[in-house]
């Protein structure tokens, strides 16, 4: 959600901003603006939309200059506008700030400002940050300090934040400050740059650090210093080498990253694994977690809690950790975990799944088991996030950066290490080595059996074809595939504005089935495996009431066929390795229906990547 991009150095910032802004783009945003400083003047220009007409509204002017600062907005306060839009500007046009996050109490800061005079002139929340500083670095009867000015509006505010601010009166100071929102601090040679992520830094440094709550770095003439915000206290931190390469955050031959993901994952299922596995032992190894291994599998309960996407992971890791370890899972949004009366003692452990390492709800869901005394364990694609940071322990998914906002790989990965997961645990308990032997090598076939599922894509373009007019889907599934379905219809609905409903396939007929005529496309997935008998009955109710019948199968027949529309056959494998190859062929279900109706793909409106406020 939102990117934030602050650069200082040799460089004229203008081009790395924008590069940077480009990169962050996959976070979803409505409007983008810059401000730079250049011979004692501040210059900024903000705008609705994307960051490409951005960049042709700079082209036009001559702006340039050695630090500046720029922003993607995702509004939370006041329309996408260009007004609305950051950086900020206080109203002497000294000061000049990029906010990501919600500033709770804006209003009532706003109404005293604007009694002392402050003029205001957008309707968001962070317009009041800058002022505020404004306030009290240029209004103020003690003199102070521009970063004391910064400090001190900070412990005004209530709310979320990543903060980037530079004044006019001080050139060469970039300020940023952290509580919340995420923001990585890139040291380059005679170069510093600020970003939400490390994507825009990589281009110049692979040193960084990343900010922690209650963290405010200033970058004053070529040198840094991080301290706490409250306290003033300096924090020693330590430099982080990042590995990430070009490659993975660019999208190659592929008209989009959503695409490229889909076909990433005839490999990056099998990083995920890579290392991790014992086949002589029919088990696996997670070394992230062997400091509290016997605590889970002592635990009374398991939570796990996630958002989205990862919590459609979630509801598939409780099937198979109950299945195989025999520990009673709770799953749990956790936008409803952090604000319930939720059982938590010294035996329950909390499972956080996120890509993003940095979605808000799930952040404060394992703040808040911290403090009531349990162990929580992160599943995480990002390294260096602060849920990964800020779990005891965790296992990395490794599947590479996911730009796309509709999650694809890093959900096979998920489930992945959920399968491992539910494995270790089961295999110290009753699980024969012989069941453990034969669930690996389904995993271990998985490269060949997602190479010929990419090969369905005329079948599923054929689909999408007859099938893209239509107002509504019905995804059904059951057992370890209800989630599946869930998860289906969330990807139609994400990417191509489709209204989907996932249900368990039985409950079709306390509900759904109502909405059944010809124009409804239901979706069934339909394994051949030992509730197949009970999925062709629900096929058949659809088929009674005409409904357009996609069936996903890894074994057709007479019957099916007969009663089908349209049949995707995929490769035959072990009942709990299905959910992750049934997934793939509906990442691409969703990716060519949202083809057909001329849908944006990777930036879906309204939606950002990783959702960093409540
Ligand atoms: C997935 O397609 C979505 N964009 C979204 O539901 C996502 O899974 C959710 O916001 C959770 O994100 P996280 O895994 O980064 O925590
Ligand atoms: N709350 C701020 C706004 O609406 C910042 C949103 C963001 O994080 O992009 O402008």
């Amino acid at each position: 959600m939102c990117g934030i991009v602050g650069y200082v150095g040799s460089k004229d910032s203008i081009p790395v901003l924008l590069r940077g802004l480009k990169r962050l783009e996959y976070r979803g945003y409505d409007s983008a603006g810059v401000a730079v400083l250049h011979e004692n003047n501040l210059h900024f220009i903000k705008k609705a939309g994307k960051v490409s007409s951005l960049q042709s509204f700079i082209d036009d002017t001559t702006i340039k200059g050695n630090l500046g600062i720029a922003h993607t907005r995702w509004a939370t306060h006041g329309e996408p506008n260009d007004i609305n839009a950051h950086p900020h500007i206080d109203h002497t046009e000294k000061i000049a700030l990029v906010h990501n996050g919600i500033i709770e109490n804006y209003d009532s800061i706003k109404q005293a400002l604007i009694k002392r005079g402050v003029p205001f002139t957008s309707n968001t929340d962070s317009e009041v940050l800058v002022q505020l500083i404004s306030e009290l670095y240029y209004n103020n009867n003690e003199k102070i300090s521009f970063e004391d000015a910064v400090r001190a509006a900070l412990q005004e505010v209530i709310g979320a934040y990543g903060i980037v601010v530079i004044c006019k009166d001080e050139p060469n100071k970039l300020i940023a400050a952290r509580m919340g929102s995420p923001l990585v601090l890139g040291i380059g040679e005679g170069e510093f740059l600020i970003a939400s992520d490390a994507s825009p830094i990589i281009e110049y440094t692979r040193n960084v650090i990343y900010l922690d709550d209650n963290e405010l770095v200033t970058i004053d003439d070529g040198h840094y210093s991080i301290s706490k915000i409250d306290s003033k206290n300096i924090v020693n931190k330590t430099l982080t080498k990042i590995d990430l390469t070009i490659e993975e955050i660019e999208k190659g031959e592929f008209p989009h990253f959503m695409l490229k993901e889909i076909h990433d994952q005839q490999h990056s299922i099998s990083d995920t694994m890579r290392g991790r596995f014992n086949l002589e032992d029919g088990t696996t190894q997670l070394g992230g977690i062997s400091d509290y291994f016997s605590n889970i599998l002592s635990a009374s309960r398991i939570y796990i809690t996630a958002c989205g996407t990862s919590w459609h992971a979630g509801l598939i890791g409780k099937h198979l950790i109950e299945e195989y370890a025999r520990v009673p899972v709770h799953v749990e949004y956790a936008s409803e975990f952090r604000y319930r009366n939720v059982i938590i003692d010294s035996d329950t452990i909390l499972i956080a799944i996120s890509q993003s390492g940095e979605t808000a709800d799930t952040l404060a869901a394992i703040r808040k088991t911290k403090k009531l005394g349990a162990i929580t364990l992160g599943i995480c694609n990002v390294v260096g996030s602060t849920i990964s940071r800020e779990t005891h322990a965790g296992i990395f998914t490794h599947t590479g950066p996911e730009i796309g906002v509709a999650s694809t790989k890093a959900f096979t990965a998920q489930l992945t290490i959920l399968i491992m997961l539910a494995l270790k645990l089961g295999r110290k308990k009753n699980v024969s080595k012989n069941r453990g032997k034969k669930l690996i090598r389904a995993l271990r076939d998985i490269d060949q059996d997602v190479v010929s599922i990419l090969k369905n894509s005329d079948e599923v373009k054929k689909v999408a074809k007859n099938t893209w007019k239509a107002n509504n889907f019905l995804y059904l599934g059951r057992g370890v595939n209800f989630p599946i379905a869930l998860e289906g219809a969330l990807k139609l609905k994400e990417i191509s504005y489709i209204h989907a409903e996932g249900y368990p396939a039985a409950e079709m007929k306390h509900g759904p089935i109502a909405l059944i005529d010809e124009n409804m496309p239901v979706v069934f997935i339909a394994p051949q495996d030992d509730s197949f008998s009970k999925v062709l009955a629900n096929i058949e109710e659809v088929k009674a009431r005409n409904g357009i019948i996609i069936t996903i199968t890894d074994k057709k027949n007479n019957l099916l066929e007969s009663l089908s529309d349209y049949i995707l056959t995929i490769p035959n494998t072990h009942k709990h390795v299905f959910p992750i190859t049934c997934s793939i062929i509906l990442q691409m279900l969703a990716y060519e229906l949202a083809i057909c109706r001329g849908c944006e793909i990777d930036q879906p409106r309204n939606l950002a990547k990783s959702v960093t406020v409540e």
